[in-house]
């Protein structure tokens, strides 16, 4: 996918910058040539000299140099490749971008440049979460800016959250996605969720039995991953709240990443308010009683007993809120029979606006596979869509939530 493209890769400052040498690596093994450009605080971490040498290319720093200004130019660097890559995208420079500084030679390339722009942003834990930060990525998300990471994580300072730079195979696959967006002067999709915070949770849940085993259920997260995406291209903010899946993280969303129910339910309350809130997970409805502490042994006897409890009803907890209930609750319903009359009941037993429901009979092949066939049951009415794939779900209910009123609980 990455065979012969060019890409321009801003390094930001900061102790993740090392990575940005992976990245390198990363982008050429796949045949991407990559031309690096280091802001004066990355060269605080790492050296021209080290991210020329793994490019086979110049690194450039300054916005007066005499040699660049003559042989290339800095409105040629914004204009010679096919993507811009910000790895890793500091506070200050998501702040310098989203206020349209041009003030070296990283900020005037961003801003003289039409091409696509991924983000890597890697910070404190705190700095991330400073509403100065999130307003900065909110404005450069509406400008068409798509986004990778942070990931949470073990950070420097000892401290734990979401601030660690994406990955550098996450970044690539990133890009992909980036070169892969239709082009369009706006930067893809229409931006019907401009300035939105959008939550969605997906994939299943794992309820432990003991520390080698746990309970779970078919869902493969594709669904509710392809809707993340398709709000992050309609321009919304969105966590995704993510159970243990296989499908890659989508590109330009927060991923909250959780094991159990509680958890799950313990990272929605944390990532309220939202605007609008999709509940696509396949939460496991029990979990086992009392998770055996040493894993249980077989010992030639009786099986052990296994004791199940409630797990809490995420969707149903949400919906239910009073204060800071988000304007506009979505849930899905896998059934085997009776489809919408049973998507009707869940409709006013959960307390949501709309739920999505869906044929999930072996027969169908949805659950795991890849198109999905949809029914929208409202509190006055029910849509019924043709079977689609799910990318294309996904971006038609993106659509439909994007011009439904917000309801009143
Ligand atoms: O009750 P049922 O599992 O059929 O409801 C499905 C809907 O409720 C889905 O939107 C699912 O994400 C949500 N749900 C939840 N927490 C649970 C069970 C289901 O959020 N414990």
């Amino acid at each position: 996918m990455l065979q012969g493209r060019r890409i321009l890769l801003v390094i930001g400052g900061g102790i993740a910058a090392y990575k940005s040498l992976d990245l390198i690596r990363r982008l050429r093994e796949r045949g991407a040539t990559v031309r690096p450009i280091l802001t004066e605080s990355a060269q605080e971490f790492i050296t021209p000299l080290s991210a020329a040498a793994l490019c086979g290319e110049p690194a450039h720093t300054d916005l007066f140099d005499r040699n660049l200004e003559t042989e290339i130019g800095h409105i040629r660097l914004a204009r010679d490749a096919d993507a811009i890559v910000v790895a890793p995208a500091t506070a200050n420079l998501m702040a310098r971008m989203a206020g349209g500084h041009a003030d070296d030679l990283a900020t005037t390339v961003l801003l003289a440049t039409t091409l696509p722009i991924l983000i890597a942003p890697a910070m404190n834990v705190r700095m991330w979460q400073h509403p100065a930060t999130q307003r900065n990525l909110a404005a450069l998300t509406r400008d068409g800016v798509m986004v990778i990471g942070p990931n949470e994580g073990a950070m420097a300072e000892a401290e734990w959250g979401p601030g660690r730079l994406a990955e550098p195979l996450e970044i690539v696959a990133a890009v992909e996605g980036l070169l892969a967006r239709p082009p369009s002067p706006q930067g893809g999709e229409e931006q019907v969720l401009a300035g939105r915070r959008v939550l969605v949770t997906s994939g299943p849940t794992h309820e432990p039995i003991d520390p080698v085993r746990y309970i779970a259920n078919r869902s493969s997260g594709r669904q509710g991953h392809a809707i993340a995406a398709a709000a992050a291209a309609a321009g919304a903010e969105v966590t995704l709240v993510s159970g243990p899946v296989s499908v890659p993280d989508p590109a330009g969303v927060r991923v909250v990443r959780v094991e159990t129910a509680r958890e799950m339910l313990a990272a929605v309350e944390a990532a309220l308010p939202a605007d609008i809130a999709i509940f696509a997970a396949a939460v496991a409805d029990w979990r086992a009683a009392g998770e055996a502490e040493q894993k249980l042994k077989k010992d030639g006897g009786e099986p052990p007993p296994l004791r199940l409890a409630l797990n809490p009803d995420i969707l149903a907890t949400v919906a239910r809120r009073g204060e800071g209930r988000p304007p506009l609750v979505v849930g899905f319903a896998a059934e085997t029979e009776r489809v919408v009359e049973h998507a009707k009941a869940k409709l006013a037993r959960k307390g949501c606006d709309l739920i999505v429901a869906n044929d999930v009979s072996p027969a169908t092949g949805i659950m795991g596979g890849a198109d999905n066939a949809v029914h929208l049951v409202m509190k006055d009415g029910v849509e019924s869509w043709p079977s689609l794939d799910k990318e294309e779900v996904a971006r038609r209910l993106v659509n439909r939530l994007a011009r439904m009123r917000p309801q009143t609980p």
